[in-house]
């Protein structure tokens, strides 16, 4: 730590001295994963504007969302028959999976000169017709959107800022190792007051560094689901996927 002589600290503006002391805060505790009732208190179950269906092949239900041991939550998506089609976009998708997605009862709004960290350890599939992803979406309108990570079934993991829904910044990257749990990090921050920097970390190493333009200010919500076909391809597999994610945690920069 810089230690500032005290006479620097009097002379100083009081914001500036506030800013000098201010220490990140924790929004989201790794313990939020530790059961279902601390989980409960952070988390809703489904997608967290409302609706159960998206923009792939997955029904989500609570039943699908799992603390099977203290500090892991897991998604199991598991194919089925019979159900009605989603709607999305004006358009019917087939619905083949039962599944989880769930999405943090709180919003986070990138303050002017602020940030956040949204970290996790992922163990996520990269199987033809599997989409886990780990993202935040705006609460009001469309874009914002950040894809901390996504999994499109391809092999790959990918990080995605959205400017408009044709001008985006992206990054695929080989993901290796998938029965293995990967460290995700993305720092979003405050760049002039307007728009947003956006970091992408994978097991501690910079994959790619974005803005999005006029995030600041904007609320998003965090996302976690395991979607299913869709932009991952189709068909998706004929057995149970699951998609595990520990040491959750959402703090300020
Ligand atoms: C759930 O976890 C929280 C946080 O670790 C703990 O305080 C609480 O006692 C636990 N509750 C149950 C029912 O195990
Ligand atoms: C998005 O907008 C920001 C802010 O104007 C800009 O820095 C960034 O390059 C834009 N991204 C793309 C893909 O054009
Ligand atoms: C698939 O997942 C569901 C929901 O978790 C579970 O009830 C079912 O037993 C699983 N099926 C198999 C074959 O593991």
């Amino acid at each position: 730590m810089r230690v500032i002589p005290l006479a620097v600290v009097a002379s100083l503006p009081l914001t500036s001295a506030v800013t000098l002391s201010r220490r990140a805060s924790t929004l989201i505790p790794t313990s939020a994963l530790d059961n279902t009732s601390v989980f409960e208190q952070y988390f809703v179950y489904n997608y967290p504007w409302g609706g159960d269906t998206h923009n792939g092949g997955a029904r989500m239900n609570k039943a699908h969302v799992n603390i099977a041991s203290p500090g892991v939550l897991t998604l199991t998506a598991q194919p089925v028959k019979g159900q009605p089609p989603a709607t999305h976009g004006g358009k019917q998708i087939p619905i083949n999976y039962l599944s989880g997605a769930v999405g943090a009862k709180q919003h986070f709004t990138v303050p002017t000169g602020g940030g956040f960290v949204f970290s996790g350890s992922f163990q996520a599939t990269t199987t033809k017709g599997t989409w886990p992803a780990f993202w935040l979406t705006a609460v009001n309108g469309w874009p914002p959107e950040i894809d901390m990570a996504e999994w499109k079934g391809s092999g790959k993991i990918s990080f995605n800022t959205f400017n408009t829904s044709s001008v985006l910044s992206w990054k695929d990257v080989t993901y290796s190792n998938p029965d293995k749990f990967h460290d995700i990090s993305c720092e979003v921050k405050d760049v002039n007051g307007q728009d947003t920097q956006v970091k992408f970390y994978m097991d501690g190493a910079l994959q790619a560094t974005h803005v999005g333009k006029g995030y600041t200010g904007k609320p998003f919500y965090l996302v976690i689901n395991l979607q299913m076909e869709g932009s991952s391809g189709s068909p998706g597999p004929t057995t149970n996927t699951t998609y595990s994610i520990k040491n959750l945690e959402v703090t300020t920069l």
